[in-house]
């Protein structure tokens, strides 16, 4: 288990860097391009671990992949009916998307899969997927989870449909807003016998519905309801030709360590500015930081531009909602802003939090309090007082959660002396240059 030694800035962060590309995108690009009817290019993938995981379940699927170098790949895909019986279970890793997508896309196969993930997922919440897919008809077992028997967990199995069947419509209404959840029931549908109606609270990130639109499905949306209707459809995706966009989810860690860093001046090139994703921006905006979008182009569907941040002082603000929900990945670095800004912030409505990689609330009451930052939990969110006086150096546990260990790295970089960070080897799921990137901008993290 590798730890980081995180020393407090002396001096700004500053320069021009590049993040990985999109996390989600590039799970998208994979899975969709494995069923498409011919020859996908996929450029700018990143190899986080993540993603890497999806890649490995295609090829197990029988979808042959060439490298064409360390970032672009040709996907030949077999077309919607065209994946074969893996030999061995599927293994997801740390990623929740890999698995739920996985469970839609093979929900309507006419062989079975397993599906299996590292510790982290193994506890994550699958009934909300096996739930609505069982509805349409699919067969489908998980683990019960022992404090919650209702509630089901990997290992999945999805068992085979039988010779000639095929799913049917469904019309259904998540009571979580959940992209994972969405683009799983959308796949499940793409080869079902009649329309598919999704709809949720409010809108999820929406690449799926982006992605699968270029690429011919018939696919139909208004505000957070997604029609897909495949009855005269010729059931072909037509192949990608994709450059995936930088990662906004990973530009935020040092978006963030601008705005708190003070004499920062940090660009982040290229990077996805879906306004699905954005919230994070717009609560830091209105808590006074320095940022600035420029937009640049579309690539592949998805607004991408470059994005310009530097340290202003910061005060409080109350997040929840729509925009706490475009902002889910990016609360626990909105923390640290929050543990930089003059007054309390509330931020609420972010349950979900409690069910990602670690209970995120939780993990961020604990960490923010080990840097010495007062702050309540709540079962929804958090309370924090902001400070500008120097955090306390702080040895803390990320818990295995890529997010809340590149927080812990920020919080590092406003301490009084320096800090450790345990178990950051989770980094590598979605940005596993971020020390080096880091550094780069001149900050001081040592392996250690
Ligand atoms: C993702 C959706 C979100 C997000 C996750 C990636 C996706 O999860 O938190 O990191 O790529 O669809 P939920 O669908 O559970 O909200």
């Amino acid at each position: 288990m590798t730890d980081l030694v995180v020393r407090p800035s002396a001096k700004g962060l500053l320069g021009s860097v590049p993040v990985p590309s999109d996390k989600s995108i590039g799970h998208r690009a994979l899975l969709f391009s494995a069923v498409a009817d011919g020859t996908s290019t996929i450029k700018g993938f990143s190899r986080g671990e993540d993603n890497l995981s999806t890649l490995a379940a295609i090829r197990a699927l029988g979808v042959v992949v060439d490298e064409v170098s360390a970032t672009e790949l040709r996907v030949h895909g077999v077309s919607l009916r065209g994946l074969r019986q893996a030999s061995a279970p599927l293994d997801c890793g740390n990623s929740g998307t890999t698995m739920r997508l996985m469970t839609g896309l093979l929900a309507g196969q006419r062989f079975a899969s397993t599906l299996i993930g590292d510790a982290s997922l193994t506890k994550r919440p699958m009934m909300r997927v096996i739930g609505p897919l069982r509805l349409r008809g699919a067969r489908l077992d998980g683990t019960p989870n022992p404090a919650r028997p209702s509630e089901l967990t990997a290992p999945l199995t999805i068992h085979a449909l039988e010779k000639n069947a095929r799913l049917r419509g469904l019309e259904y209404e998540s009571p979580v807003s959940s992209a994972q959840v969405k683009s799983a029931i959308l796949l499940s549908g793409l080869d079902a016998e009649a329309a598919t109606l999704f709809k949720e609270p409010v809108i999820s990130r929406d690449h799926t519905e982006r992605m699968l639109r270029a690429m011919g499905a018939p696919i139909g949306t208004m505000a957070s309801v997604v029609s897909l209707d495949p009855t005269g459809w010729d059931g072909k995706l037509a192949p990608l030709d994709v450059d995936i966009p930088g990662d906004l989810s990973a530009a935020a860690f040092l978006l963030v360590a601008a705005q708190v860093v003070p004499e920062s001046r940090v660009t982040v090139r290229d990077v996805g500015i879906n306004p699905t994703r954005t919230g994070l921006l717009e609560i830091a905006r209105e808590m006074g930081a320095g940022l600035v979008v420029d937009p640049s182009n579309e690539r592949g569907g998805e607004p991408v531009g470059t994005l310009h941040a530097f340290h202003a002082p910061l005060v409080a603000t109350r997040a929840g909602g729509e925009r706490v929900s475009r902002a889910i990945d990016e609360i626990c670095i909105a923390c640290a802003l929050a543990a930089r800004a003059a007054g309390t912030t509330r931020i609420e409505g972010a349950r979900e939090l409690r069910v990602k990689e670690s209970d995120r609330i939780a993990m961020m009451a604990t960490t923010l309090r080990a840097f010495g930052v007062t702050c309540e939990e709540l079962d929804d969110g958090l309370v924090i007082d902001g400070t500008d006086n120097p955090l306390r150096a702080a040895v803390v546990d990320s818990g295995g959660d890529h997010r809340v260990a590149m927080t812990a790295v920020v919080l590092g970089l406003l301490a009084d002396g320096p800090s450790r960070i345990r178990d950051v080897d989770c980094i590598a799921t979605s940005f596993p240059r971020f020390v080096g990137t880091l550094r780069a901008l001149g900050a001081d993290v040592q392996v250690g």
